[in-house]
């Protein structure tokens, strides 16, 4: 069905192909024996790679890429970084490589990916600077008002400072109020009382200011409540998570607590126990004595 020629030295020229056209094609002398069979696939030379690194801990860098151009033909990878190091591609879908242990603080890294198909070949070179690509996940476990570090961040042999940015508002309210911490938990001491406030945290390396801030945490909804002293709210939860936690400390609060309780009627029972032995002791004693005093011959 496609415009065809053949020419005289034994060449098929298909004139305006398209996927359609893909398939096996066969070749036959005169009385229709089969020459030879091929198989035709098409598609195009590969483009340039659009090509995205994610750093988020200071021991691995991961980058990625798609296609500018869908070449519709199987393709192999070849990755490395500044000339000579390694970044691992992965195993098929091959779409993302690995550098493992990247030497952060060099100012520059040129991150090489070469795509070849059986058109040719492209070779995509991004420029990266890894300290300013370096963002955390966002920060973990958030009940109100506490954190923990993202997962990701905390299996390095030397454990990087993270400091936080905690923002909270009233539900209902656009405007948030914004504190900044090193530590989880934190205290917030003007949420109004009776509300239920919505908060987020996101976490950036201390040490490094270039670096990026991770993407808030999941937002978290929470109602404070007042204590006897009006000035500090504290958050109790709302959250199914986070009042089971809660539900799990008080438990242990509560087991504590009777232990403790356990402990000192057990030992005050004991000292009493000791108390009495010791004054039976005496008084048997004296008695003795009293008895060994009158049987002594006068
Ligand atoms: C083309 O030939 C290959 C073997 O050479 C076979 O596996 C494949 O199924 C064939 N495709 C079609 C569309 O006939
Ligand atoms: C490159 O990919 C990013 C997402 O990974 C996308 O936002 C951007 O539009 C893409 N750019 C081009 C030129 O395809
Ligand atoms: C990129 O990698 C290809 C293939 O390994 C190599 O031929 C080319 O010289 C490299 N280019 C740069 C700028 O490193
Ligand atoms: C670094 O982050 C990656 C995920 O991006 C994680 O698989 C890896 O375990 C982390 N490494 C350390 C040392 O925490």
């Amino acid at each position: 069905p496609w415009h065809h020629q053949v020419t005289s030295d034994g060449h098929l020229v298909l004139l305006q192909a398209d996927r359609a056209a893909e398939g096996n094609y066969s070749c036959h002398d005169n009385r229709g024996r089969l020459i030879r069979t091929t198989r035709l696939r098409l598609g195009h030379p590969p483009g340039l790679l659009n090509v995205s690194c994610r750093v988020s801990n200071h021991s691995l860098v991961l980058c990625s890429w798609v296609e500018s151009v869908k070449t519709l033909l199987p393709a192999q990878y070849h990755t490395s970084y500044s000339q000579v190091r390694m970044c691992v591609v992965s195993s098929p879908p091959q779409k993302q490589c690995t550098i493992t242990d990247p030497t952060m603080w060099q100012h520059y890294h040129n991150i090489n990916i070469t795509e070849t198909n059986p058109l040719g070949s492209q070779t995509t070179i991004l420029v990266v600077k890894f300290h300013e690509l370096l963002q955390p996940d966002p920060p973990e476990a958030v009940t109100a008002v506490y954190w923990t570090y993202p997962a990701s961040w905390l299996h390095d042999a030397v454990p990087f400072p993270l400091r936080f940015q905690l923002r909270y508002r009233p539900v209902g309210f656009s405007t948030w109020s914004t504190v900044e911490s090193k530590a989880s938990p934190l205290l917030i001491t003007d949420a109004l009382a009776g509300h239920a406030h919505q908060l987020q945290v996101r976490a950036q390396d201390d040490i490094n200011p270039d670096s990026q801030w991770s993407d808030w945490s999941p937002l978290l909804q929470a109602c404070p409540w007042s204590g006897e002293n009006t000035s500090v709210t504290v958050f109790s939860l709302l959250s199914p998570l986070g009042s089971e936690e809660d539900g799990g400390s008080l438990l242990i609060l509560l087991a504590l607590f009777a232990g403790i309780i356990l402990v000192l009627v057990s030992s005050l029972s004991v000292l009493m126990w000791v108390r009495q032995r010791r004054r039976d002791n005496v008084t048997k004693q004296e008695l003795t004595s009293m008895v060994k005093m009158k049987s002594m011959p006068i």
